[in-house]
């Protein structure tokens, strides 16, 4: 299908000449922190009184559930460090494969903070994995995999380091629900040199992604700009098609001072072009498994007020993902998938 343009992104490719870059230099690296600095146990204390730490804590026990018996893990893309720092109790080694430092070095940090000595970082992309075939007994991937330059690649070196036997349990950020069309987003970052302002634009059948980022120079007259900005897309929400003065006449407006543009694509999944990737590339018994946060969520309303201690509450969710474990998903939903390396 032929792909469109939307108005503010053809003025973007004819004004500013974007080159070519990837999620990882564009946008994580640009990233002061992830998951909007809230992840808990990485970020804040956890507390089962907020619904999301709950989910949270599901999602963790599903990864390790899934993997039940691995004692090294590989985890694709960990970003500030999840999963990777969630689930290393659970196992002897776990070993996360990120290509941005920036998300390195806070990852890093972060591990020394919850002081665990069993987990490895690598600057690498998965698509280029320097590491030997058969290294792990299970790997693990949060919406990374969708993140890559080539994901059909990215599996085959998941494959390649993965054990005969060993399980990958994948979780991406799913467009089995979005009725066809497109979506947009813009967000703003910050670093030493500029202030960027990223366009996105999402289509949803087939899925793919199309991002952009126009570099500005930190003028104080760009800096007062980017508060106004910020707030404008806090009040009308971050869509510039339908609030011009969030896009082409911010960008306009500023012209002069654009030091420079760069772009990428990603292609996403449905849960199931994700089982026929897994599976053209070698993987055998490869489900659409539920999430174990889609039985915390029925389980949440009977909780949420109870007085079940932390230690009770984690009995519960992980009572919630061994069972989870073993329930199929149906196409459509945009359940996570699992898939076995054949022995
Ligand atoms: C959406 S973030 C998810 C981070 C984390 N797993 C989470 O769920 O919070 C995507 C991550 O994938 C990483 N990534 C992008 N390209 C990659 C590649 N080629 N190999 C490994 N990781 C990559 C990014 O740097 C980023 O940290």
């Amino acid at each position: 299908m032929a792909k469109k343009y939307t108005v503010l992104e053809t003025w973007i490719v004819n004004e500013t000449k974007p080159e070519g870059s990837s999620s990882t230099e564009q946008t994580y690296e640009r990233m002061s922190q992830q998951g909007g600095g809230r992840l808990p146990v990485i970020d804040v204390p956890m507390d089962f009184r907020e619904e999301s730490h709950f989910y949270d804590e599901a999602r963790i026990r599903d990864f390790a559930a899934h993997l039940a018996g691995a004692d090294d893990v590989l985890d694709v893309g960990p970003g500030d460090g999840w999963p990777l720092l969630r689930i290393a109790p659970f196992f002897r080694t776990v070993t996360g494969v990120e290509p941005s430092q920036k998300r390195i070095d806070v990852c890093q940090a972060n591990a020394e903070k919850l002081g665990l000595s069993n987990v490895t970082l690598k600057r690498m992309s998965v698509t280029e994995l320097d590491l030997p075939d058969s290294s792990f007994s299970g790997a693990v991937a949060g919406s990374s995999i969708e993140q890559t330059a080539d994901p059909y690649l990215a599996l085959s070196e998941v494959f390649r380091v993965l054990k005969p036997g060993a399980k990958f349990r994948v979780s991406f950020e799913p467009f089995d629900r979005l009725d066809k069309g497109f979506s947009e987003d813009l967000f703003l970052t910050e670093t030493e040199d500029s202030l960027g302002y990223h366009y996105v634009l999402k289509h949803h059948q087939p899925p793919w992604e199309r991002n952009y980022l126009v570099k500005f120079n930190k003028t104080e007259g760009v800096k007062e700009s980017f508060a106004r900005l910020t707030d404008l897309i806090e009040r009308l929400g971050p869509n510039p098609s339908q609030n011009p003065e969030l896009g082409l006449q911010f960008l306009e407006r500023h012209q002069g001072d654009i030091a420079g543009s760069t772009w990428y694509e990603l292609e996403h999944f449905t849960s199931v072009t994700m089982k026929e990737t897994l599976e053209e590339v070698g993987f055998t018994d490869v489900r659409i498994a539920f999430s174990a946060a889609v039985l915390a969520r029925t389980m949440w309303p009977r909780v949420k007020d109870s007085d079940l201690t932390e230690e009770q509450t984690k009995h519960v969710l992980q009572g919630l993902a061994d069972v989870a474990v073993r329930m199929d998903a149906p196409a459509g939903l945009g359940e996570p998938v699992v898939a076995t390396k054949p022995s």
